[in-house]
């Protein structure tokens, strides 16, 4: 099994691109920065990764990202990433990354992005792996703010291929951004969103109505309602579903009482990704290993959740042949 799960042509839908961050890499940038960091040594900063729940570690993901300053951080961050997910077998990554977390600490959009899409170039020049970029609005900052940075990013609408919308899910629902959606959607923008995480199911019927949204990232809080699952199926709506982040963030206790196998067994549209991996124990493969341990799941349920995500992935038709070509193949 191991050796199919590395094989296999993995595709990663949900993946924040700060959230890759390797406490060694932390390391040199804030050396590199003179940025003090409130670790003494790698093991250190290793050990606080101990969360209770989602805004435990938010704050701890947006301290790490502080060593993020110039054009050049930004790309040995996504290439690092690249490199090691290729190494896993992942062939395509949708990539998050969250432009307010570095305009608030006076990083300007030019740098983010420039360092971003060098870095998706290369890769996609070099290494065999597509990618694609969703620009990420905090839910937890004011929608205005969110309005006026997709404003702001006019000259790079044409390389995004959505925008989704992350942070503290509690007490910031969907409608809160309904606007910001709709100016997307206006914009030829595909829409995403982080719903039903550590927010209600209802989070998720509104993220569909309100925002249009095209695929759901987590999603696992559905089942808390009838009627959302119903939805779900019968529009096939993707799930980016992140089994050891959930169990991170105490979404659920241990791997084996994760809802995956009832999602599953609901007909809904699932797939596997690793949200932020340098936090959450592991990548693409290790959270495929987790699930084979934890479920018993055969080679034909891994190879039905990553068609799934094939046919959901941001790339071209021709890619997603190719792509699909290649599942077929192993
Ligand atoms: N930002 C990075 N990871 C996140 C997660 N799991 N949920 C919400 N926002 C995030
Ligand atoms: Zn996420």
């Amino acid at each position: 099994m191991q050796d199919f799960l590395q094989t296999l042509p993995k595709v990663e839908l949900h993946l924040h691109i700060e959230g890759s961050l390797e406490p060694e890499l932390m390391f040199a940038l804030a050396q590199r920065n003179g940025i003090e960091l409130p670790y003494a040594t790698v093991q250190e900063a290793k050990d606080a990764y101990c969360f209770s729940d989602l805004q435990g570690f938010l704050n701890l993901y947006f301290q790490g990202m502080s060593v993020l300053r110039n054009e050049q951080d930004f790309y040995d961050l996504a290439m690092d990433y690249f490199r090691r997910a290729r190494e896993e077998g992942v062939v395509h990554i949708d990539m998050h990354f969250d432009p307010q977390a570095h305009l608030q600490r006076g990083v300007p959009l030019e740098v983010v992005m420039a360092g971003l899409l060098k870095a998706k170039q290369e890769a996609e020049e070099s290494l065999d792996l597509s990618i694609g970029m969703i620009m990420a609005f905090l839910r937890d900052r004011p929608a205005e703010e969110a309005l006026h940075v997709l404003e702001q990013a006019a000259p790079y609408w044409k390389m995004l291929d959505a925008i989704g919308l992350d942070s503290a899910e509690k007490e910031n629902p969907p409608s809160k951004f309904v606007d910001v959606f709709e100016r997307a959607k206006q914009l030829g923008l595909v829409c995403v969103a982080h719903a039903g995480e550590e927010g209600p199911a209802e989070y998720i019927k509104e993220a569909l109505e309100l925002l249009n949204v095209e695929r759901i990232d987590h999603g696992v809080r559905c089942l808390e309602s009838e009627e959302v699952v119903e939805r779900l199926r019968r529009e096939q709506i993707a799930l980016t579903v992140c089994p050891l982040s959930n169990v991170s963030l105490k979404v659920v206790e241990d791997l084996r009482d994760h809802p995956l196998p009832k999602l599953l067994s609901e007909g809904l549209k699932v797939t596997i990704s690793s949200d932020d991996p340098a936090y959450f124990g592991g990548g693409m493969l290790t959270n495929h290993l987790a699930c084979a341990e934890a479920f018993g799941w055969d080679k034909a349920v891994f190879r039905q959740l990553t068609r799934n995500a094939i046919e959901e992935a941001f790339t071209t038709q021709q890619r997603r042949d190719e792509l699909l070509r290649r599942l077929a193949a192993i």
